[in-house]
């Protein structure tokens, strides 16, 4: 194994195809109703880790205003260029920033805070995950809603594939090629909660002939989320709404 990057940096194949790879995401169907239906009628929404824009342009089909969060520069600029590929008024309810969902603070108040696919599970649980109760806290309005979509513990503990040669994901590329996804190393530590994957993107031509390949390191946490969030005054909802068999949504209010 070569260079491993993490997920979504600059020039790696996780953050080009991130749309390929999520859109066949079965596991990921419904979400979108989810958050629109947390939201009420043209609620102000904040996106935590708005990736490629998936979640906060559909919400702004549906009406509401989003404004999105997202760190990596190579997932921020494919969310920047979604903009000139949706109608102009869809375009003009999304506004993007960069920043650090741990400690950000636009000063501004929301109805609804969503953590969509996993977002929270990508930052040490710990300081990381209260700091980001505390930012969605902070930007909700009193009796706001907050969702974050966590991983299931059974399904961080799967092991790795019986055999590593076969690709776990196999799509066609807007290219005209295919993109072939292998599992190269998973292990879960269980006292700490942590799921560590390296994954290799392998991208072929329209003839077979490999284009680019890249190891790429993922890196999920889980913990219980309630502490944290209650200790910044969120308080758990409703009973949490399973999502795909991989996930659920967890719900908040601000007290
Ligand atoms: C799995 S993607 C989800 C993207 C989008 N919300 C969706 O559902 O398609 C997770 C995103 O969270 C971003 N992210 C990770 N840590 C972050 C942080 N501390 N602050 C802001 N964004 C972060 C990643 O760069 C990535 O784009």
């Amino acid at each position: 194994m070569g260079q491993v990057r993490p997920y979504y940096a600059d020039r790696g194949l996780s953050a080009a195809f991130y749309d390929t790879v999520t859109g066949a995401d079965e596991r990921l169907a419904g979400d979108i109703a989810i958050y629109a239906d947390l939201a009420g009628t043209e609620g102000r929404i904040l996106e935590l880790g708005a990736g490629t824009g998936r979640v906060a342009y559909a919400l702004a089909a549906l009406g509401h205003r989003v404004t999105g969060i997202e760190i990596a520069p190579a997932m921020l600029a494919q969310a920047q260029a979604r903009r000139a590929e949706v109608p102009a008024d869809i375009g003009h309810r999304v506004t993007l920033r960069r920043g650090d969902m741990t400690s950000i603070d636009l000063k501004q108040e929301f109805d609804l805070v969503v953590c969509p696919y996993f977002t929270l599970a990508h930052v040490p649980r710990g300081a990381a995950w209260k700091n980001t109760f505390a930012t969605a806290a902070r930007h909700l309005r009193p009796g706001g809603l907050a969702a974050f979509h966590l991983p299931l513990l059974e399904v961080m503990r799967r092991p790795g594939p019986v055999n590593p040669a076969v690709p776990v994901l196999d799509r066609p590329t807007p290219a005209g090629g295919r993109l072939l996804l292998y599992i190269r190393q998973r292990s879960f530590r269980a006292e700490v909660g942590r799921l560590d994957q390296v994954i290799e993107y392998v991208e072929h031509d329209a003839r077979g002939a490999v284009l680019r390949r890249g190891d790429e390191r993922l890196t999920y946490y889980l913990t219980d989320p309630q502490p944290p969030a209650a200790s910044v005054g969120l308080l758990c909802d409703r009973a949490p709404i399973p999502l795909g068999g991989v996930g659920e949504i967890w719900v908040f209010v601000k007290a």
